[in-house]
């Protein structure tokens, strides 16, 4: 049983990653795929990764490349990973990512004891043994920590198939969420990444593997508990009522095109505009649809301290909006605003319960600032805006966060809002539902 500290400080929703104080991260499974990237983003954020596989020359290598060191170790042996946190008494950040797929992918009765023995005991023995060794240690130093499980899609839906593989992230998931709860109140945090299909030695396609651990890094900054792709948020959902209602399990599917689009950029960049023109094309194709300027949500002050931008109450006044525009009848959700990080771009998906598809407008700095000079010509409020529009175009260059970049520079109003239209999939042929 997992002993928690009743009353102890809980840890805010952001990390420190500084490795000033010479805290490190394990990384399991870390020679490859997932666990590779998990290391790298680790070493480009400063942090010094203790990169742990069964293959040590491939936990070397990765070490090599991210300024870590390497450790052999088996996940599936307790004294192993004993051992390992031993060797890590300054672990903040323990990444349990070490699996395989398991050799037959049948059906539960077709697959052979051992592949069942060998799947659990690396999958779910990886987990355990990971959480029996560290946690009571991370307890113990009093200080903020995170655990970052690699679940699997496979764990939050029932898809055919798979051998013992999807039972395990069942089980994993299973194995996270009762730690998560057991650990409310203290300082160390639990988190569940579910991706569907990464490419890495387990794949040859999806996703890349340094996105799964954006996203992981992400959840550790945000504070959330899971990561789902959003394409499949509605497919677990629409799971967990099927089996509220006693129904038998159905192969789940991918939610598609996204319903919520979000124009991103720096301001002056045309969003507002392109959102409009993006409602009369929407008008055309006969699809019910929505505007909503994201700035408009947070217009209230004095702002908190802790949260100048107001950042919270525009998420909580989106879930409504967005709620009472869908009951309203609107299928598409056209949004304005920026979006400066993965963290922020979760926040908003989870406020609008939706996947979002996100498109930059991206104008060369020179045409945005001709536009601010025109639009602040009589306010006092110009000099700041200029200074922001180049301090933003360079952290939305350096985000990663858009789905799609569309160059404005040249292109008419009208033109921006259907070269969208065409990048996020939303043309004609996606775009059918007629009014009702
Ligand atoms: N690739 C996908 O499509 C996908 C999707 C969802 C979840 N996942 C999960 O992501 C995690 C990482 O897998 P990946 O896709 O990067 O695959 P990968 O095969 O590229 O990497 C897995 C790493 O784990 C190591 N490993 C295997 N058994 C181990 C053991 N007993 N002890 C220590 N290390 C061990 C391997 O040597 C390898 O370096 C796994 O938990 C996997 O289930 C993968």
């Amino acid at each position: 049983m997992i002993t928690t500290r009743a009353g102890a400080p809980r840890t805010s929703s952001s990390s420190s990653w500084s490795s000033s104080s010479g805290a490190v991260a394990v990384v399991t499974g870390g020679g490859s795929g997932i666990g590779a990237a998990l290391a790298r983003a680790l070493g480009d954020r400063g942090v010094r990764p203790v990169v742990a596989d069964v293959d040590l020359g491939a936990a070397r290598a990765v070490a090599a490349q991210t300024g870590g060191r390497a450790e052999r170790v088996d996940v599936a042996d307790p004294a192993q990973v004993e051992q390992l946190a031993r060797s890590a008494p300054d672990a903040r950040w323990l990444f349990l990512n070490a699996g395989v797929l398991g050799e037959h992918l049948g059906a539960p009765w077709e697959v052979p004891a051992e592949d069942w023995r060998r799947v659990l005991d690396i999958n779910l023995g990886g987990v355990v043994n990971g959480l029996r060794a560290f946690v009571p240690r991370l307890l113990a130093t009093g200080e903020p920590a995170h655990v970052v499980i690699t679940a699997s899609l496979a764990g939050a839906a029932v898809f055919g198939g798979g051998g013992a593989y999807g039972p395990s992230k069942h089980a994993v998931l299973a194995v996270a969420r009762h730690a998560a709860m057991a650990l409310e109140g203290t300082p160390v945090r639990v988190h569940a990444v579910c991706p569907d299909l990464v490419r890495t030695g387990m794949s040859p396609e999806g996703m890349a593997p340094e996105e799964v651990a954006a996203h992981a890094l992400a959840l550790v900054d945000g504070g959330g508990f899971a990561w789902v792709p959003p394409v499949w948020r509605d497919a677990v959902r629409t799971g967990a009522a099927a089996l509220a209602g006693g129904e038998a399990p159905r192969p789940p599917e991918p939610t598609r095109p996204a319903a919520a689009l979000l124009l991103n950029g720096t301001v002056g960049a045309g969003k507002s505009t392109t959102a409009e023109q993006l409602g009369h094309l929407l008008d055309q194709r006969g699809a019910a649809h929505a505007r909503v300027d994201l700035d408009e949500l947070r217009r209230a002050w004095p702002a908190p301290a802790h949260d100048p931008f107001q950042q919270e109450l525009a998420l909580a006044n989106l879930r409504d909006v967005a709620a009472n525009l869908r009951r309203a009848g609107a299928q598409r959700l056209v949004l304005a605003g920026v979006l400066e990080d993965r963290a922020s771009r979760e926040r908003c998906e989870r406020a609008l319960e939706s996947p979002l598809v996100v498109v930059r407008l991206r104008a060369d700095v020179a045409t945005v600032r001709e536009r601010l000079q025109a639009r602040h010509a009589d306010d006092d409020g110009l000099r700041w805006h200029l200074d922001r529009c180049a301090e933003l175009h360079g952290v939305l260059e350096a985000a990663g966060v858009d789905d799609h970049v569309v160059d404005v520079d040249g292109m008419g109003p009208a033109e921006v809002a259907a070269a969208v239209l065409r990048v996020a999939g939303w043309d004609a042929q996606a775009v059918t539902q007629k009014r009702t």
